[in-house]
């Protein structure tokens, strides 16, 4: 299924650029120029991402906010 067909690029794709470490709109943009035309796919683009086709993203979410382990630690 396509997600931006200014440039041909699937839902698989998106999603293998999440995989690779590509968590945000601009940076799926960067991978694969998707979003970069007419701009139409970036909301689908943003869905994708948000339904945990980004790994990383999960990672980054679930670590303590800095200034918490920085409490921690004194
Ligand atoms: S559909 Fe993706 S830039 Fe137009």
């Amino acid at each position: 299924m396509y997600v931006c067909s200014c440039f041909g690029v699937t839902e698989a794709q998106v999603r293998q650029h999440a995989e690779d470490g590509a968590c945000t709109p601009r940076q799926i943009a960067s991978a694969c120029k998707a979003g970069t035309d007419c701009g139409g796919c970036v909301r689908r683009i943003q869905a994708l991402l948000g339904r945990g086709a980004c790994p990383r993203r999960e990672l980054i979410e679930r670590r303590p906010p800095v200034l918490a382990r920085l409490d921690d630690a004194a």
